[in-house]
């Protein structure tokens, strides 16, 4: 029996490759416009970071994680998500006393939920995500959302929605908490188990439940914009000031509660068109409390993160395509025992000069190793047979025009340098 890949897993055949290159490269590019540098951090961590990092009671931690044990029979967690990561890197190697702050920081890489697979959902996706961590300045919370939609932009993305709102600081947080348990605790035994159980633990979660979401109770339950404290309000207030100067729009959304535990103050997502349906592209917020939660000093921090995955969902319904697949600038066809012994010397001297180069490796003839040029999209098709390699020469055809020259070998790479 042939071994399938893992559910919810899926390759990238090089055909696509090219496509998610240029997503990471707009990434970069992007991170660099706004200052954000690269910091890589290992695939799997230890269970408690996301325990302590993600929250006991979310949906990642109760049901999503691969956690297993390692030979040494330590507790690991392949990274549901990078937030908590970047974190736990980020006092472990005191980035918090480094000169320059705040720490502008981004990431590409793999994360893993066990979740039920569809489109755009999967066990194994990409994330790209940047955190700010030490600024408690409303400005960088409008940079955050304003680097995520320049990306989206850069790469043509045009149908994006973004939502706002805000979770208050801890008090108004804690008043909100209490609002919450008041509304629902008389009619807990109508919902779900799991809802049961966050109730005095979390009950802001109930509000995240996909068992629960037409519960009559669900859409008249408290708000928390009504309890925001004055300083919570202040500091959402600025944060919208900012980003209506900036002239980016949003919608508000006080049922945006986010599905990670370490969110106060700004939360956000972005929303784009999928299938028909709006999904949610990107999702971040301020966390400033998940520093000192993981042992370093009390410091503020935001981020966001989103899905190369949904992002290429995203790109197709609205039919952007991105750049095709990279051309080679020649293609070496040799006729003959002896230009088949000079071809490998002579394709090796056209890398060497820099031109990305190939030939034919299946004994193909002449008409054979012609459709491979067109297939890897050649630029220029390189001779050689007897008389050219008599003549020290080759014969390089334009396969744009059908135009040809001969071409001294002396000279071939100047020569191919400069038309390409
Ligand atoms: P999240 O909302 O759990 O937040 O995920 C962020 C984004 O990752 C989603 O908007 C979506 O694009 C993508 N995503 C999540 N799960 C999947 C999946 N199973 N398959 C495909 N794509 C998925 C976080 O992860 C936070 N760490 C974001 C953040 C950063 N908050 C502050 N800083």
């Amino acid at each position: 029996m042939t071994i399938q890949i893992p559910r919810g897993t899926y390759d990238v055949l090089p055909e696509d490759a090219f496509k998610w290159q240029k997503i990471e490269a707009t990434a970069r590019e992007v991170c660099a416009l706004f200052n954000y540098k690269e910091l890589r951090t290992p695939i799997f961590e230890s269970t408690d970071l996301f325990q302590r990092g993600v929250g006991d009671t979310t949906d990642i931690v109760q049901k999503e994680m691969y956690t297993f044990k390692d030979r040494g029979d330590r507790e690991l967690t392949l990274r549901p998500e990078g937030t908590a990561s970047i974190v736990r890197s980020y006092v472990e190697n005191k980035l918090y006393g480094q000169p320059s702050q705040p720490q502008k920081l981004y990431y590409i890489g793999p994360m893993f939920r066990y979740e039920r697979p569809q489109a755009g959902r999967n066990r194994q996706f990409t994330q790209f995500g940047c955190e700010a961590l030490g600024s408690a300045d409303p400005s960088i919370d409008a940079e955050i959302i304003a680097l995520a939609l320049t990306f989206y932009r850069k790469l043509g993305l045009k149908n994006l929605k973004l939502v706002l709102n805000s979770l208050g600081d801890p008090e108004s947080r804690e008043a909100h908490h209490e609002a919450l348990i008041a509304h629902f605790k008389p009619s807990i035994g109508e919902f779900c188990e799991d809802c049961q159980k966050r109730l005095e633990k979390n009950p802001l979660r109930i509000l995240d439940c996909k068992a629960d979401h037409n519960h009559p109770l669900m859409a008249t339950a408290p708000s928390i914009i009504d309890y925001l404290n004055d300083a919570s309000r202040d500091y959402f207030s600025k944060v919208k000031a900012i980003l209506g100067e900036m002239g980016i729009e949003y919608d508000l959304d006080p049922t945006l509660v986010r599905g990670l535990d370490y969110y106060n103050h700004t939360t956000f997502e972005i929303m784009g068109a999928s299938q028909g349906a709006i999904t949610t592209l990107m999702g971040g917020g301020r966390y400033n409390g998940l520093v000192s939660e993981l042992g370093g000093p009390e410091t503020p921090g935001i981020g966001f993160a989103l899905s190369i995955e949904r992002l290429l969902l995203a790109l197709e319904v609205e039919g952007v395509s991105l750049d095709s697949e990279p051309s080679l600038d020649c293609f070496v066809v040799a006729i003959g025992e002896k230009a088949e012994q000079k071809a490998p010397v002579l394709l090796n001297q056209l890398r060497q000069a820099g031109l990305q180069a190939d030939k034919d490796y299946m004994e193909r003839k002449v008409k054979g190793q012609f459709k491979q040029a067109d297939r890897d999209k050649a630029k220029f098709v390189v001779v050689i047979g007897d008389e050219e390699l008599e003549a020290q020469k080759a014969v390089v055809k334009n396969m744009a025009d059908g135009s040809q020259d001969e071409v001294a070998f002396a000279a071939l790479t100047d020569y191919l340098k400069e038309k390409n």
